[in-house]
């Protein structure tokens, strides 16, 4: 009797003590795997910006230089691939403070940043011809098309890693290509055209794209007072693209950068 009191006591005892080592491994676990999931958000929020930040910068390289390129008396217009991802990675450097080229290239970061700045050199490359012909003027190589073409580059080079794409409220879409989907269709109408969406701010979220886990971004852009020329007004009116212009004004939501990050 007094034998299997003491026994049991020891069991109980013991039990315990497992329950609680089990319990504490248990809570252990949950939290480490709530610290990985949280440092994947922050390390998939901080490669969607670093790739939207060299798109931006490559795409304001052709802004800059859109009076040269459209200049019909010069020949070579001095746009190689090497001289816009030159200027583009001091960009970033700059907005950043830091520098593109050592990011290393093993990490998810470094391999599609790579990607992003070797779709940049591709188009550069692809239209050499276009932008260099002499005695034509505009020739349609403007920053929304070259932006087009970097992200088709980029989904490429990127093999299924990541997708990015400049889209735009549907009303204001002018090739087909840049169409929302419809989660982007959804986050630009509740979120990002409501007046009290924080300016500039991007939306995030996870969850599934084309049927699999991803992280999805967001980042909203606003028209400037340069592109109301052929965005702007009167509303109907062909701009020189061919293209009716959208009535719209400075400010406005103009457009978005999505950027899709496959988990
Ligand atoms: C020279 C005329 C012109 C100017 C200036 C211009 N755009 Fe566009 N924009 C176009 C054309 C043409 C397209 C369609 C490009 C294509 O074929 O992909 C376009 C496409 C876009 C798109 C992609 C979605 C779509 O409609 O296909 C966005 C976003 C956009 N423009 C925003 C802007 C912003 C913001 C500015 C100023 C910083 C600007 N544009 C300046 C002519 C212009």
């Amino acid at each position: 009797m007094g034998d299997s009191r003491i026994l049991r006591r020891r069991f109980s005892s013991r039990y315990r003590l497992a329950f609680g080592l089990f319990w504490l491994l248990l809570v252990g676990m949950s939290s480490m795997v709530a610290f990985a999931q949280q440092k994947t958000a922050e390390e998939d929020a901080t490669i969607a910006q670093s790739l939207a930040e060299m798109l931006r910068d490559a795409r304001a390289i052709i802004s800059n230089n859109q009076g040269r390129i459209n200049d019909p008396e010069i020949g070579d217009k001095g746009l190689s691939a090497k001289v816009v991802l030159d200027q583009a990675v001091e960009t970033y450097k700059k907005d950043t403070g830091i520098d593109p080229m050592t990011v290393d290239p093993a990490s998810r970061h470094g391999r599609l940043l790579r990607a992003m700045m070797g779709a940049i050199s591709e188009v550069m490359d692809a239209n050499q011809t276009t932008i260099n012909a002499k005695g034509i003027g505009f020739k349609a190589f403007i920053p929304a098309v070259f932006g087009r073409l970097v992200a088709e580059s980029f989904a490429r080079l990127a093999n299924g890693e990541a997708e990015l794409k400049v889209t735009a409220p549907p009303e204001l879409v002018r090739n087909r290509k840049a169409r929302p989907d419809s989660f982007e269709e959804k986050i630009i109408k509740t979120k990002l055209i409501e007046p009290a969406w924080p300016r500039g701010q991007p939306y995030s979220e996870m969850t599934d794209a084309k049927g699999r886990p991803a992280y999805r971004v967001m980042v909203p852009e606003y028209y400037a007072a340069s592109c109301l020329t052929c965005h702007g007004t009167p509303k109907g009116e062909m701009d020189i693209t061919g293209y009716p212009k959208e009535g719209a004004k400075q400010d406005d939501l103009g457009g978005v950068i999505s950027i899709t990050l496959y988990r």
